[in-house]
């Protein structure tokens, strides 16, 4: 997990968890931008306007959370994509994406086939082509692949 902060917000990186939707690269180039080192610009838009973006990544690799003093409406800063929303929320909600994966929006605990347990928070994409080799985690495979499945 990387960190970027300036004194108003912190943005989390997890690059291990990217479903290369490129949503946020599309939504706030100047901030996220692949060409260039590091890939995040945090002092390139406002707050809000980052976290307007994050709210939209449908992985949960990239997530927000306000330092102390931050200036951020603290009721903005706990939206989809901040890293405490899902604790806070009862209801799960799973989006079917259109020959993509699951988009998982809140906490679930997850059994993996090696017998392991982990907690998730958030939004996570699940695999559903079965191509992914983060499996059960979607990879963007699916796209770049052209998998099809009509629903
Ligand atoms: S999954 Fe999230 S971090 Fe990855 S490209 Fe899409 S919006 Fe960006
Ligand atoms: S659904 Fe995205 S890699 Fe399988």
């Amino acid at each position: 997990m990387k960190e970027y902060r300036t004194k108003d917000i912190v943005v989390h990186w997890q690059p291990d968890r990217c479903s290369h939707s490129a949503i946020c690269l599309k939504q706030l180039p100047q901030v996220f931008d692949l060409e260039k080192k590091p890939w995040v610009n945090v002092e390139a838009a406002s707050p809000e306007e980052i976290i307007r973006t994050i709210d939209n990544c449908p992985s949960g690799a990239l997530k927000y959370s306000l330092p102390a003093g931050s200036a951020v409406d603290s009721d903005l800063g706990h939206g989809p994509g901040s890293k405490d929303h899902q604790v806070a929320s009862s209801t799960v909600n799973i989006k079917v994406i259109r020959n993509g994966p699951l988009v998982i929006d809140g906490g679930f605990q997850l059994s993996d086939t090696d017998g392991s347990v982990s907690q998730q928070a958030g939004k996570t994409s699940l695999c559903r082509c079965g191509l992914s080799e983060k499996r059960p985690f979607c990879d963007g495979t699916h796209h770049r692949q052209g998998w099809k499945v009509d629903s």
